[in-house]
């Protein structure tokens, strides 16, 4: 179906087959083709110079939804919501370490952390909107699978709306930190004896035959949700856009989310013009680095392997949005090696920042663009950290504490006595 006259103020298309359904329809993917949905918004009515007013007197304004960094954005984010499900979320900090800048080897590099989040991780941004919609479809349970990160955003949302969440995690494969959280908010969890890309596909045709709503990134309302990372980074900058955004790359939900987020701000006239987009890949899990390198010739999926169980991910889902992100911003997709993203988390965190392994490679691959020459050392560049420090700390303590020979950053802890002769050795030995 085609809206012809009378578009509503949002509604959902089709990327593959231009199928159009209403805001409310409860299908995850295109009932005709299994395509990916989009969900489309009229241009805001105000003028772009309007709107931006609008979004600064929110910023500052009294706790509660208006100042959420995702619903502060409402008018192209999802302008038809009444009332939503929200923390609040987002207003995430903008971050300068000097130490970081002479790691990668740029002037002044700005971190937008993501970690910030309610749960600690950029996930919230998406699942206020995918739970909000949840409701306003009158969902009777959601669902996802997941790394962890989303697992533990869907259970809180849940648990905020009232509604029951089922996830579908890899055993084994989730960092200690989230499965913590998801059990903690009170999700249904099944410990799946696979791989994320099967706990996917699970899910994908459950929620199909079963009713349940789909609240994966292949969900398009999850995608509108997680472009106000951008909005808000841009907002932090008073709309002056900066040269390149770096970001981890898994199931590509985000770079599909920056991708449409930068597009919609350009063509509403919120930037002059667009950054371009650096997405990062883990070596062991980079079907999407490999397709960019053939020119998107080809989807390539792999059988993933990464010590960043986050995007530990072989068949990104969102790869046909995620390839529209980086052609229409003259993007690149690169990947690095676990020893390099642990290297950058080591330099991250001991600069008092901190944030999880798959966030690190953001530092990582800006150093390696950097040393190429892709990224010129004055260039505004944003790096998106997308987890907290505190997702992974089973990873931490091996880093620290176990690995033999220590690795780069180590900060081995020293067992004592409890005496004061004890210290003084250690403080001199120190000194
Ligand atoms: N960084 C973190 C911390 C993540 O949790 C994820 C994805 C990504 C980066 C990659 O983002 O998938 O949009 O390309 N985590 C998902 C999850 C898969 O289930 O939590 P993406």
């Amino acid at each position: 179906m085609k809206f012809q006259t009378n578009r509503p103020a949002s509604w959902q298309s089709c990327m593959s087959c231009g199928n159009e359904v209403l805001e409310t329809d409860p299908a995850p993917r295109c009932k005709l083709c299994k395509g990916l949905l989009e969900v489309r918004h009229r241009p805001p009515e105000i003028s772009a110079a309007q709107l931006i007013q609008r979004f600064t007197e929110r910023r500052g304004g009294p706790p509660g939804a208006t100042s959420s960094g995702v619903w502060r954005f409402r008018e192209i984010v999802l302008p038809s919501a009444e009332s939503v499900v929200s923390y609040p979320e987002g207003n995430t900090p903008l971050l300068h370490r000097v130490a970081l800048d002479r790691w990668a080897g740029v002037d002044h590099l700005l971190l937008k952390h993501e970690g910030h989040n309610p749960t600690g991780s950029f996930k919230d941004r998406g699942m206020t909107v995918g739970v909000t919609q949840a409701v306003r479809i009158g969902a009777r349970a959601v669902a996802c699978a997941s790394t962890g990160n989303t697992s533990a955003s869907l259970a809180a949302y849940a648990a905020q709306a009232g509604i029951p969440a089922l996830v579908l995690v890899p055993s084994g494969g989730v960092a200690t930190g989230k499965l913590a959280q998801t059990l903690a908010y009170g999700a249904r969890t099944l410990l799946v004896r696979g791989d994320f890309d099967q706990c996917l596909r699970m899910v994908d045709q459950a929620t199909t035959e079963l009713a349940v709503y789909l609240l994966n990134s292949i969900n398009p309302f999850r995608i509108e949700g997680q472009k106000t990372v951008i909005f808000e980074l841009l907002q932090q900058l008073s709309w002056d856009a900066p040269d390149w955004i770096v970001f981890p790359a898994g199931n590509l939900g985000n770079t599909a989310a920056f991708g449409k987020a930068l597009r919609e701000a350009h063509d509403w006239g919120l930037i002059a013009r667009k950054p371009r987009l650096a997405a990062v890949q883990a070596e062991g899990a980079a079907p999407f680095a490999r397709s960019f390198a053939e020119g998107f010739s080809r989807r390539h999926r792999v059988k993933a392997d990464t010590v960043a169980t986050a995007i530990k991910i072989g068949d990104p889902a969102s790869y046909d949005r995620a390839v529209a992100a980086i052609r229409e911003t003259n993007g690149v997709v690169l990947s690095v090696p676990d020893s390099e993203l642990l290297e950058a988390k080591a330099v991250i965190d001991a600069s008092g920042v901190g944030c999880e392994p798959a966030s690190a490679v953001t530092l990582a691959g800006l150093r390696r663009l950097v040393q190429q020459g892709s990224v010129k050392p004055a260039d505004r560049v944003i790096g998106v950290l997308t987890g907290h420090i505190l997702k992974d700390p089973g990873l931490l303590l091996r880093y620290h504490q176990e690995l033999d020979p220590p690795p780069p950053g180590a900060n081995r802890p020293i067992e004592i006595e409890p005496t004061l002769e004890a210290l003084e050795a250690v403080l001199r030995a120190d000194s």
